[in-house]
């Protein structure tokens, strides 16, 4: 019984060794069988590897209190290998107040969009930076209203994507009735136009968005835009292209900065598509 408790205690205080293990690949190559057992071991007796995580704080219930960062340790051996997994943990083992966005966990939904480390970028395909050295500094997308935490007010946003109408306009039905066809080489005028996955990080690095977010209609709806107005199945791409740009502001804001495209997590050009835009202003202006 004595013996069975202490043998208990001792197991438990005592990691025990991996077991040996034999690689096939590596048969004839003792010193390279002998690295893959001791990383093996190593694994087996993986040391806490503590990363700091300084992550924005505010909340609506506390209006007085100023924004903070606040300090959040997380054992990188037992955690995803994501941003968004540390969040994750984080809300789910340290604090469940804290507040942010995500559904898919796989770039498509873009909803996870914050600023990491200085970058807007979507939390879930952004690899944690393993150098504990350093803390992960998370905060929301600048030049937006925080509603808690990296909660951010996109209202603004969404309705800018609305004006542009996002859907197929045409004056008249299909030729068979059914479908309005589309050839391959005019289908692949969408590629870099339809991935958008309307995140907001480029329209929330671009200045002159920041500076004018109520005129200028940012680089997300105008790349949507340029998607509607580059379609050929689409009647209305002179109406489109005048209403974007009769104002001087919703579309010749934009000083080809662009931070949009540096920003983009899905590496789309919208700043190529404003170009495009532009050109194709001009263009019909010394046509008429
Ligand atoms: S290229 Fe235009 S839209 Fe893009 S960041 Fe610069 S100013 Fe903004
Ligand atoms: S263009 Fe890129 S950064 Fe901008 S909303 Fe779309 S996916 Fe996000
Ligand atoms: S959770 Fe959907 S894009 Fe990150």
């Amino acid at each position: 019984m004595l013996r069975t408790w202490f043998r208990n205690a001792y197991n438990k205080a005592v990691p025990k060794p991996a077991p040996n293990q034999k690689f096939g690949v590596l048969d004839g190559h003792p010193a390279a069988q002998q690295h893959a057992q001791e990383a093996i071991e190593a694994h087996t007796n993986f040391k806490s590897n503590q990363k700091e995580f300084r992550v924005y704080r505010w909340s609506p219930e506390h209006p007085n209190h100023k924004p903070f960062l606040q300090s959040f340790f997380i054992d990188l051996s037992k955690c995803g290998s994501m941003v968004l997994d540390a969040l994750q943990k984080i809300k789910a083992e340290e604090d469940s107040s804290l507040s942010y966005r995500r559904s898919c966990r796989e770039g498509i939904c873009g909803s996870c969009a914050m600023n990491i480390d200085g970058a807007n970028t979507v939390a879930c395909l952004k690899p944690i930076d393993t150098d504990t050295s350093k803390p992960t500094i998370i905060t929301p997308l600048p030049h937006m209203f925080v509603i808690k935490d990296l909660a951010v007010d996109l209202t603004n946003f969404y309705q800018q994507y609305k004006s542009i109408e996002p859907w197929l306009k045409t004056k008249r039905l299909p030729k068979d009735g059914r479908e309005f066809r589309q050839s391959p080489a005019e289908r692949r005028k969408l590629d870099g136009l339809y991935e958008c996955i309307l995140c907001a990080c480029c329209s929330a690095s671009c200045p002159p968005y920041w500076w004018n977010p109520e005129e200028f209609l940012g680089p997300a709806a105008l790349l949507h835009a340029c998607r509607w107005i580059s379609d050929s199945r689409d009647e209305f791409e002179k109406e489109r292209l005048q209403a974007i740009a009769e104002d001087k502001t919703k579309l010749y804001r934009c000083r080809t900065v662009q931070n949009c495209t540096a920003n983009c997590p899905k590496s789309l050009d919208p700043s190529g598509a404003i170009h495009h835009m532009k050109a194709m202003h001009l263009l019909s202006k010394d046509n008429n």
